[in-house]
């Protein structure tokens, strides 16, 4: 049994994983950890989630929380790593970074971190997206640069970046295909279309829980691949997965296709 910390409990990815958690076989919440002047500091986690009390307070101590997990998985908020990173090497505890929109800073200090603990660095924890990035390089080193490359991303209209990470990583992939000399960053829409540039259009609205569409367009076929998440949970099952992967790995930075054994 994984003892897991979760900080960001309180927000929609934390209190989703938290049931994944409390539901799940081979790991046990040790930890429920938001950020400080949230209201909920002070109550039994139970409460998230729609349960009775599971003798758990919900902190805003990195400290309390990490104590007695094994893992940490973090669902809070670019603003919130600085910190409970700190408190996880302090702790020398495998940590699972679940937020998007880390910046350049932010990124070197994972990697520094990473001397001393696992460190699984996962904007996005869907495996089928991790799949998805494969299976776009292999067509564009086989389609080569005669086909326009397009990228269409749809989030929920609460989503606060645009265009969404996953897209963003989907396009660096594609750039540093050794076949391929397409620019990245991703570019926006334009008539005409420019050409070896990766396009990307965004679109928000609704409760969509995450589209990716990768298109090859050539001169007499069109190949579109996709992705599309149906069900939020999704992403905190390839967390948990994510830290049972994580928890006896030498320290090191880690990401999805790591676990996915796409790269050692
Ligand atoms: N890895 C993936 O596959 C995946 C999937 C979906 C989302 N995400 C990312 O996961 C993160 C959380 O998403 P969400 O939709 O759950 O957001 P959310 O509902 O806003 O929840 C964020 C949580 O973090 C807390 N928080 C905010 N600022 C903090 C700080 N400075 N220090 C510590 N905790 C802080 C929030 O507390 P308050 O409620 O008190 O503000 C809340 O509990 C986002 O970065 C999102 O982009 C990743």
């Amino acid at each position: 049994m994984l003892n897991i910390a979760l900080a960001g409990a309180t927000g929609r990815m934390g209190q989703l994983t938290l049931k994944e958690i409390t539901g799940h076989a081979d790991v046990e919440i040790a930890g429920v950890l938001t950020r400080p002047g949230n209201p909920f500091v002070g109550s039994d986690a139970g409460i998230l989630i729609g349960m009775p009390p599971i003798n758990l307070s919900i902190t805003d101590s990195p400290k309390k929380a990490f104590s007695d997990a094994q893992v940490i998985i973090d669902f809070s908020h670019p603003e919130g790593l600085d910190l409970h990173l700190l408190e996880a090497l302090q702790q020398e505890k495998p940590y699972v970074a679940c937020m998007t929109g880390l910046n350049n800073v932010q990124q070197d200090a994972l990697k520094k971190a990473a001397f001393q603990i696992p460190i699984l660095v996962a904007p996005n924890t869907s495996f089928g997206i991790a799949l998805l990035k494969q299976i776009i390089t292999i067509a564009s080193k086989a389609l080569g640069s005669s086909y326009d490359i397009s990228l269409l991303e749809m989030h929920h209209r609460h989503k606060a970046d645009a265009p969404s990470g996953t897209a963003l990583s989907l396009a660096k992939a594609l750039a540093e295909d050794i076949n391929s000399n397409h620019n990245t960053p991703p570019y926006p829409s334009q008539s005409p279309r420019p050409s070896h540039t990766i396009e990307c259009a965004v679109l928000r609205g609704g409760g969509v829980v995450g589209d990716h569409s990768v298109i090859f367009a050539g001169e007499k076929d069109m190949i579109t691949m996709q992705h599309r998440a149906l069900d939020p949970s999704l992403f905190s099952q390839g967390a948990i997965q994510g830290a049972l992967w994580l928890k006896d790995k030498a320290p090191g930075l880690y990401t999805i296709d790591h676990v996915l054994g796409f790269c050692q």
